[in-house]
Parts: structure tokens; sequence; C-alpha cells
């Protein structure tokens, strides 16, 4: 499939609508997703960025059905992960006069993926190159997501490419953002923010910033993943200025995982607690629920409440994991809670206690810890532990 996008500016990417999980087994992607990449036909020819290596031979169908890829001059690759760059082989085996245009630091990870004698040329930020009519401008955006990531923008369409920078994982029948059902985008969007760009939020913020400062008219951005913002583009800046300043709202999480139901239950009266509090909330049991889902939750979250039994002296492991992505992400959650059943040792709890307070979160009730299944009283002070979560919320 080819779109033309602005005057002689081509969409020649791939819809993947089968996709389920991403980066390996590590990012489910439950509305699959697409990689784009973009024929601009002028005096010179570039390509930027391709697709996964499966889908190559698409991409040089579709590029056939603009031009012969061998009269390609420029193949920029923005950014090395192979969903992106998995295709290059072919490309600049059927494109054998192109450079290959990368950032200072895809002068490492291009070559360190593909071992190949291309003619790799490393720009910087400001680097202009003219392709007749029109330029590209590269803008190097190291940690959005990766130290080799960089923007180019296409100056005479006032077009930004940031590669994964405000992607989605999205497939969907139509290419731009004002043809989709806009609350399905904006949640994948932020699943895509909270799950990959959330640890580096301040390098976010810093080169928002740096690109304002450049005042570059913007009329459309297009990522290397779901929908194009042709309409109000820079909705999608504004949205990531937000995510990345983490700033709290008044809404709780509560993640939970059990073996016998006695923890869902302390979950229950924990969340009767918030509701007193008038703070709402979702509880979620970290066995059953999608754990990308979670963490896009738990993104800007002004709670988050854990919970677990005990099993072999420690906590079982979902919680482990959700705790480890909690200090890894750096997820700035201001409130937090630990609670749990056991059985005999009843370690699980202050191990909880003990990683919440080492992300950072203020802990405003004592961890919570009910031997067997809960009596009325450990109802009460799983319900008084939300009512603390909850007013310190209110607080925020
Ligand atoms: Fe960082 Fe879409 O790859």
């Amino acid at each position: 499939m080819v779109v033309e996008i602005a005057p002689r500016v081509y969409w020649v990417g791939v819809v993947d609508w089968d996709i389920r999980r991403f980066h390996g087994h590590e990012l489910s992607t439950h509305r699959g997703t697409s990689y784009n990449a973009y024929l601009i036909l002028d005096e010179k020819i570039a390509l930027v960025d391709t697709v996964a290596a499966p889908f190559a031979g698409r991409l040089l169908e579709s590029i056939r059905e603009l031009v012969d890829p061998a009269r390609i001059d420029y193949v920029i690759a923005n950014h090395a992960e192979l969903d992106h760059a998995g295709a290059l082989p072919e490309v600049m085996r059927e494109a054998p006069q192109a450079s290959l245009i990368v950032s200072r630091r895809g002068a490492e990870s291009i070559p360190g993926h593909h071992h190949r004698p291309w003619p790799i040329r490393a720009v910087r930020t400001g680097e202009r190159l003219s392709l007749g009519q029109d330029e590209l401008l590269f803008v190097e955006a190291p940690m959005l997501h990766w130290p080799d990531s960089m923007f180019t923008y296409l100056a005479g369409r006032r077009l930004l490419m940031p590669n994964d920078a405000f992607g989605q994982h999205y497939a969907a029948g139509r290419l731009f953002n004002d043809e989709v059902d806009g609350q399905e985008l904006l949640q994948e969007a932020r699943k895509y923010y909270a799950n990959i760009l959330t640890p580096f939020s301040a390098q976010v913020l810093k080169k928002i910033d740096e690109l304002l400062a450049l005042e570059l008219p913007v009329s459309m951005i297009a990522p290397s993943h779901g929908v194009l913002w042709r309409e109000d583009p820079l909705q999608i800046v504004r949205q990531y200025q937000a995510w990345a300043r983490q700033e709290p709202q008044k809404r709780a999480v509560i993640v939970q995982d059990t073996m016998w139901g006695a923890t869902t239950r302390l979950a229950e009266a924990i969340g009767d607690g918030l509701t007193a509090e008038g703070v709402p909330y979702k509880i979620f049991h970290a066995a059953v629920t999608d754990r990308n889902d979670v963490l896009a939750e738990v993104l800007g979250a002004g709670a988050l409440v854990v919970g677990s039994p005990t099993i072999n002296q420690g906590m079982l492991g979902t919680i482990t994991v959700l705790l480890e992505d909690l200090a890894h992400l750096k997820f700035h959650v201001p409130i937090g809670g630990a609670f749990g059943s056991y059985g005999w040792g009843g370690e699980s709890v202050k191990a909880i206690a003990e990683r919440l307070a080492a992300c950072g979160l203020r802990l405003p009730a004592d961890p919570l810890r009910v031997q067997w299944q809960p009596r009325a009283e450990d109802l009460a002070a799983a319900a008084s532990l939300g009512r603390a979560v909850g007013a310190a919320v209110r607080e925020l």
C-alpha cells in the first residue's frame, strides 16, 4: 500500500495486524502495530526508515509502485532497532548507490546489528541535506528511546518524522489521527509512553524544549509506529510533556495477587476506604492482567497500593516483577501502601513496603499483614489503610 501524505512524500510502510508481543515477548500489542517508512521523491530520492525484516518484500513492492529502488540516493535510518532497520539489507542491496544516513550513535548500532560495509554518513543535530526542492534537517534525540534515536524533519513540507517518539502500537485501517477512534489512539499512545519512554522522561522534556526552541513549523508528525498526527499535530507533544512530568492524579491503583482469595478481599476493603475518601481506584489481579496494561495505569497515579500473600518467605512472582518495573521504569508515584495475607511466616508485606519506600513512595499507613482469611476487624483495618491512602491522595 502507498499513501501520499504530503506532495511527493509517500507512506510506504506495513501494517502488522497480527503481532501480539513486541520486543521479544516484553510488550503486549493487543491492537497490532505498523512499521512506518516514508519515501520522498525530489531531485534526490530519500527513504526514511524501513520495516521489520519479514516485511522487506512488501516495502520494496510499495517503493516500486513509485520508483525503481535503484534510484534511491539516501536511506535515513533514524534508529537501529530491527522493527525499523530490519529490512536494511534488502533495501541497500536494491539501492546500491544509496548513502546510509544515521545519527552519530547510529554509526555504532547499525553496523553492530548488520556487519555490512555500507557507506554510512553520521549526522548531528542541525545538519541539513538538500534533496533539490526541499531539504532534510536532522535532530539527534538520544534516549527517545535509544542513544542512537534521531528525528528527521522535511523542512518544506513541515513534516517531522521522529521514529519511535510519539508512536503507538496501533494497527488501524486508517493512517491519520483524525480518522481513528480517539480514545483507542490515546490509550495506545499512553501505554507506549508508560512502557517504553517513562524512564527517559527527563530527556523527553529536554528534547521537546530543544525542539520547540528551533521553532520549526510542524504540519504533521509521522512516527514510525501507528497513526500519523495530522490534526493538531502538537497535541501529542503536549501530551508527552504531561506524561513526562508525571504530575500525580487524584486516583489510586491497587495491584495484588492471591492464592486463596484473602489478599483480594483485603484489596477490595482498601478500595472501600478509598471510596470513603472520594478517591477513584482500580484493582488489578497481577496474575491475570496484562502487565503492560497495568503499567499504563500506574503512569500518573497518585497512589499505588500493592498486595501479595507470603510464599517461600517472599512475595508472589508477579508482584516481584511489578516492583522491578516500578523501580526501573522510574515511575514517580508519590503515595503507596502494602498489604497481604499469610499463613505462617508473613514476610511478603514488609518486603513490599521496603521496595515501595526505596522507589520513593510515602506510605501514610502501616503495612497491613493479615493471618489466614481476614476477619471483620481485618477488613476494617484494610479499609482504614485505604482511607489513609485516600486522604494522602486528596492532599496532593
Ligand atoms: Fe525502538 Fe520501534 O523500535
